[in-house]
């Protein structure tokens, strides 16, 4: 538990790698679970624009809006005493021009209170990652499948499995360290090129769908809970049965209602 223990700083994710301390991140919505995943000593709390799937229903992330990031953000710094939660610009609030990212990113951080922002993508960005960096906003990357590209990329598959696509994503990795980010999220890489891209780099490397050689693993919290009951893929693992236990809960609830079961004298207020 989190008691007494500093706050999750970039400095101290930079020497966690350096002394070979696994980096813990989940994605959070809202201040609740903040609250609980920060006092289990979470390192980082992204508040992913998966959002936009897991809690809005959609079926990708590309409708996710900056007005949506804000408000999930600002409710996730809200529970957090000492993760570093970061926020993930959504599509088109980044890509289109260096000014507009400025605006954007700069934006959150004063809105929501969070410490960091994500990004999509690799050389075509590192203008713009290295303009954030330099005025102050600290950047991860995201490298492999990245959502906000699904249909560029024919699906949510796994990246740089042939030798140009590796290449690719090791120079990609290379660059986002050269222009400053913190560090990059390595998202459905085979686990050997995951390990060489890794060992590479001086910034950690978090994976999700990446093997277990990244300085760091993700996996969205709902996945992780076994609450999103509607998504399974090689790479989770469910470590709990919430959505189970959700059912089974309300299941009670409606019988105790329909029964008169609920409430009783001890739910009751006599006068
Ligand atoms: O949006 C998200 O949840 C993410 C993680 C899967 C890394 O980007």
């Amino acid at each position: 538990m989190s008691e007494n223990r500093p706050a999750v700083t970039i400095h101290a994710l930079l020497k966690m790698k350096e002394k070979g301390e696994r980096i813990v991140m989940l994605t959070c919505y809202d201040a609740l679970f903040a609250r609980l995943l920060d006092a289990c000593d979470v390192d980082i709390l992204l508040v992913g624009d998966s959002v936009n799937q897991v809690l809005a229903g959609v079926d990708s992330t590309l409708s996710a809006t900056l007005e949506q990031m804000i408000y999930h953000t600002t409710m996730v710094r809200r529970g957090a005493t000492r993760a570093l939660v970061v926020c993930d610009m959504p599509f088109l609030s980044y890509q289109v021009s260096r000014d507009d990212a400025l605006r954007n990113a700069g934006r959150v951080m004063k809105e929501t209170g969070c410490h960091a922002v994500k990004l999509e993508g690799g050389k075509p960005i590192i203008d713009t990652v290295r303009a954030l960096v330099d005025i102050g906003i600290p950047v991860m990357g995201h490298l492999g499948l990245t959502p906000q590209s699904v249909h560029a990329l024919g699906g949510y598959r796994v990246q740089g499995r042939d030798d140009k696509a590796a290449e690719r994503l090791k120079a990609d990795a290379k660059a986002l360290e050269e222009a400053g980010a913190f560090a990059v999220v390595l998202e459905l890489v085979p686990a050997p090129l995951a390990s060489e891209i890794s060992k590479s780099l001086t910034i950690p490397t978090i994976g999700i769908g990446a093997g277990p050689a990244c300085d760091g693993q993700v996996l969205v919290l709902h996945d992780m809970l076994g609450l999103n009951d509607r998504f399974s893929a090689k790479f989770v693992k469910k470590f709990g049965a919430l959505a189970e236990d959700a059912r089974e809960a309300t299941q009670l609830f409606v019988a105790e209602v329909r029964e008169g079961r609920y409430p009783g004298p001890e739910h009751s207020f006599p006068k």
